[in-house]
Parts: C-alpha cells; structure tokens; sequence
C-alpha cells in the first residue's frame, strides 16, 4: 500500500499542484490501483522546490514535480513500485 501526499501548500498550489492531483486521481483510475495506493493532499510539507510541486510517497519525499513531469514521475515512483 502506498500513500501518496500531494502537497498543497501556497507554494506548491502556485505550481500546479491541483493540476497534479487531478493527474494523480485519473492515472490511479487508469491503472486500476485504487486498492493499492491512497491519495490524499498534504499541507507544506517543508520542501518547497523553485520548479514544481512536492509529492510524499510513504516515507520518501520528492520535490520538483511539474505537471508536464508527471507520467515519469508516476511510473518510476508509484506504478513501478505498485508492479515490484
Ligand atoms: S508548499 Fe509544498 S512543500 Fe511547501
């Protein structure tokens, strides 16, 4: 089970932050992965990163997540970990 935090903060929102929840809500449904990952939102988790947005999977913190950066991010950090 993954948790996923999508930050957001003022810093992150400024950055796309809903855009990548609503990224996160429609590959989630994609892929099927509704029993094994769980989407919340967090307030500013302490990171805030010049170039995007601040996504906490577990215990693992990433900054720097931009919409356009998004389908990477959710293979190498989610997808992938789910199929591991
Ligand atoms: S507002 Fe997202 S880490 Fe600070």
């Amino acid at each position: 089970m993954l948790i996923v935090q999508v930050c957001v903060g003022s810093s992150c929102h400024l950055k796309g932050s809903q855009e990548i929840v609503e990224k996160m809500q429609a590959a989630v449904e994609k892929y099927k992965l509704d029993g094994q990952v769980v989407l919340s939102g967090s307030f500013c988790i302490g990171k805030c990163s010049r170039g995007g947005v601040t996504i906490q999977v577990n215990d693992d913190v990433y900054t720097g997540v931009s919409p356009d950066g998004f389908d990477e991010f959710f293979k190498e950090h989610i997808l992938d970990v789910v199929n591991s």
